[in-house]
């Protein structure tokens, strides 16, 4: 049976990720695509025992050394790794809000090794497109709820956007993030669904990170 498609946005806190992974999957299910149930899924994924642990951790209600909590956001992931699969081996196609790039992305700001990091997500399902929503800084932190959570200061979100920016690479679609909502959706729409007709056609396996 066709494979469905893996599409995983990205981008820094306030960047618009929530709504247009909102608006992508309206827009997909609008074409008739098959859909996983529950869409777009999220990570950190809060709902999770490991989830509830980063929860209060981004919430500062706990510490959790740097390193430790790098292995809880790949952990979270890993918890769902058969889930994304199996959705994907029905045929399901999968929307992502964040993934394993924001975990190295975050990881690296804080000051631990790029190698270090990558190795807790080797073998994670790989994405057929990375959707990366670009917002300057300035313009995130004007939005509405930046600096709320851990890590929503100008600094760290510039020396994130800074790792991100050494991840970009094949399968990255780098979208201007500030408009109009509509406007945006369009631009990844342009980029989402060619990807999403050429998966669809093809009968292959799902890759692995970081391949
Ligand atoms: P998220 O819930 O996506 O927050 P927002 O809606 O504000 O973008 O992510 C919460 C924070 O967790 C965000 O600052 C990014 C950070 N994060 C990591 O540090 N590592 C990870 O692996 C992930 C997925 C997120």
């Amino acid at each position: 049976m066709p494979r469905g498609t893996l599409i995983v946005f990205e981008g820094l806190d306030r960047c618009g990720k929530t709504t247009q992974t909102r608006l992508c999957v309206e827009g997909l299910s609008r074409t008739g695509v098959k859909l996983a149930a529950g869409l777009p899924w999220r990570f950190p994924d809060r709902t999770t025992p490991i989830g509830e642990v980063l929860n209060t951790y981004l919430t500062s209600k706990t510490e959790l050394g740097d390193e430790a909590a790098h292995l809880l956001f790949s952990a979270n992931r890993w918890e769902k790794a058969a889930t994304i699969r199996e959705a994907l081996g029905r045929g399901e196609t999968v929307v992502y809000d964040r993934y394993a790039y924001s975990g190295v992305a975050y990881s690296v700001a804080k000051g631990l090794g790029m190698e270090w990091c990558l190795a807790a997500d080797e073998g994670l399902p790989r994405p057929d497109v990375v959707v990366f929503l670009e917002v300057g800084v300035d313009e995130a932190r004007g939005r509405e709820g930046f600096g709320g959570e851990r890590f929503e200061e100008a600094e760290t979100q510039k020396r994130v956007g800074a790792v991100f920016d050494r991840l970009k690479g094949e399968g990255w679609s780098v979208v201007e993030g500030s408009g109009r909502m509509e406007e945006v959706a369009e631009r990844v729409k342009a980029v989402v669904w060619p990807v999403v007709q050429a998966v669809t056609g093809r009968d292959d396996e799902v890759g692995e990170l970081w391949g």
